[in-house]
């Protein structure tokens, strides 16, 4: 949500932060702001708006400065405005503080404060930090670390800090409980980021700062404490994503790069776990076969897109497998009773691995005694941190907000492992298992040709793109990609759209179709028993005098009779049909989005990783 960079050096520290927000512009924001430690004091810069708005505002009124600290904002408490922007300071402006994350308690905290004296300026919940460390060091706290300490033990929540002193101009000091932080390792500097593409190009060592820890950056070294004051021995780790993994590759936007990176990201994951003719390989995966073959329910739990892969993934379990599967919204599950034993798998699947509702869940899980399996994307992140397993989808960093590879990359380890369940449990025979991978093989190459039909999936976005809102309908494994193309479709080119089992259109949704309203269907044909199903419900929406626009397999001549438009995409085995429709489908709202003039890569009001619940 909110991004936060910090620098100590020799460099202008400028420079090196708004760089840095900047490469964490993707994942949304209202508000920025810096602090900069400038001849003997803390001169604080921030405006509501894009960075450009800052950047103009730092032109006009310069600072300089080697330590300081950068923030992007996503509102949580208080309107985007200058005054609710990060950092936020003391009453004297001495204490600067910027925060990732939520403190629960801060109405307590401020009503304490405000009794004691201290004046706020902001309606956020940060601003208690910084008067808290105040209230600290007035109340005789030896050093800053000590303040920090003393104020974050009386914070309930969640948070990433970096924090200024005006009195310690050779120190930035970070802490974290619950948000993600990283300390960049340089020579001679030193950085701290909430995300690895904050500082990737100006270090190559990281260390992930451990929830309840407290580090003390110098421009030649590092600290690191708990809350308690226990020192910690740093370990410092190689980052591995190239500085060129978020750059547009000169594409017009990174969701665009993004849904072209597809088939290379399918297939280096084919490569990777499918290269034996009936098994597939999951060294690294952490789940022995004893283990696996025990096994009698699966619980997948995840939000947004990554719950509609959770969707497929239970379709596709439940085919190849007799594990009983069932996947839940991690927001949901959070308060309901699953009545969960220890010989449940949970598995979370996420992009980032850093989704507040899927960390609750995954954590809920482990109090029952249950293992726990990550589908993620972001090696270190909190949940691959706390899981048993993990499948890494290996997209690289996805920086457009509406997720695209990595969903697809989600789709295939949910058929890798689907594969790798069945042979392990002995429920899949050799021959099934091979001409399943067989049939996976061709995924790449189907999603080339849907790529190569772009151009005519723009004619139709800009044909159908001006209404006020669609329908996706789809059946079985097409279901959860009616929900996604839906999904994708709001999400950036802001037409309400609405995803339905196209089996339940009578019971409702039905009432809708007018000659005006696109419908879009999902009908892909290959030995799939619903698609006779699907053609009927088409034809249901033919007789309203819905406009038709079907997703369907090359040469199916009954689909041109009943459609006015069709997105051909080539004959894939049903269940990895998705695989390809779906991407059918991001073209389709991208280029809507295009012709609606929004911002593609950064929709409003939409956070990239949503780190609160
Ligand atoms: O990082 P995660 O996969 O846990 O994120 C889950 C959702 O927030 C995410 O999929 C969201 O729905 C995307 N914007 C979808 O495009």
């Amino acid at each position: 949500m909110c991004g936060i960079v910090g620098y100590i050096g020799s460099r202008p520290a400028v420079a090196l932060l708004v760089n840095g927000l900047k490469r964490l512009e993707y994942r949304g924001y209202d508000s920025a702001g810096v602090a900069v430690w400038e001849d003997g004091r803390l001169a604080v810069r921030k405006s509501p708006g894009r960075l450009a708005v800052l950047e103009q505002q730092l032109t006009a009124r310069p600072v300089t400065g080697s330590l300081g600290v950068g923030h992007t904002r996503w509102a949580t408490h208080g309107e985007p405005t200058e005054l609710n922007a990060h950092p936020h300071t003391d009453c004297t402006g001495r204490i600067a503080v910027v925060h990732n994350g939520i403190i629960e308690n801060y109405r307590e905290l401020r009503a304490e404060l405000e009794q004691q004296g201290h004046a706020f300026r902001s309606q956020t919940d940060t601003e208690v930090i910084p008067h808290l460390i105040e209230a600290e060091l007035a109340a005789g706290a030896p050093s800053p670390e000590e303040a920090i300490r003393r104020a974050l033990r009386r914070v309930q929540g969640a948070f990433a800090l970096g924090l200024l002193f005006q009195e310690q101009p050779q120190t930035l000091y970070a802490a974290r409980r619950g948000s993600p932080l990283i300390i960049g390792v340089g020579q001679g500097e030193n950085f701290i980021a909430s995300d690895v593409p904050a500082i990737l190009d100006q270090v190559r060592r990281v260390i992930y700062l451990q929830d309840g820890e407290l580090c003390a950056l110098r421009a030649d070294g590092v600290s690191i404490f708990r809350l308690d004051g226990t020192p910690v021995v740093p370990v410092i780790q190689e980052m591995t994503l190239a500085a060129k993994a978020v750059d547009k590759a000169g594409f017009e936007t990174f969701m665009l790069k993004e849904i072209h990176e597809q088939p290379r990201i399918l297939r280096h994951l084919l490569l990777q776990h499918a290269w034996q003719e009936d098994t597939v390989a999951m060294p690294g995966l952490g789940l022995g076969a004893p283990y696996l073959r025990k096994l009698n329910r699966v619980m997948i739990v995840a939000c947004g897109s990554a719950f509609h892969a959770g969707m497929y993934g239970k379709l596709l379990w439940e085919q190849l497998t007799s594990l009983a599967v069932e996947t839940d919204l991690a927001s949901e599950f959070r308060y309901r009773d699953p009545k969960i034993d220890p010989g449940t798998l949970v598995v979370a699947v996420t992009q980032s691995g850093e989704t507040a509702d899927t960390l609750a869940a995954l954590r809920m899980a482990k109090s029952w005694g249950c293992k726990v399996l990550a589908i993620c994307n972001v090696p270190g992140s909190s949940v691959v941190r706390e899981s048993d397993a993990v499948f890494f989808t290996e997209a690289g960093p996805e920086i457009g907000v509406a997720s695209t590879k990595a969903f697809t990359a989600q789709l295939m380890a949910f058929a890798l492992l689907a594969i790798h369940l069945g042979r392990a449990r002995g429920e899949l025979g050799a021959a099934e298992a091979r001409a399943s991978l067989q049939a996976m093989q061709a995924v790449p190459d189907a999603i080339h040709y849907v790529l190569d039909r772009a151009e005519a999936i723009r004619r139709l976005a800009d044909k159908h793109h001006d209404g006020p809102s669609s329908l996706y309908l789809g059946r079985r494994f097409n279901y959860p990609t009616a929900l996604e193309g839906a999904l994708k479709n709001k999400e950036i080119s802001y037409q309400h759209a609405e995803g339905y089992a196209a089996g339940e259109m009578k019971h409702g949704p039905i009432a809708l179709i007018n000659e005006y309203l696109p419908v879009i269907c999902l009908c892909t044909r290959t030995r799939d028993e619903v698609y006779a199903k699907m053609i009927s419900n088409i034809k249901e929406v033919e007789a309203r005098h819905g406009r038709i626009i079907a997703v369907a397999t090359d040469g199916d001549e009954e689909i041109v009779r009943l459609a006015e438009d069709v997105i051909w995409v080539p004959p894939l085995r049903d269940e990895f049909s998705p695989l390809a429709n779906v991407v059918a489908l991001q073209l389709l709202a991208y280029y809507s989005a295009r012709a609606r003039g929004t911002d593609i890569d950064q929709p409003r009001n939409l956070a990239k990783s949503v780190t609160v619940e």
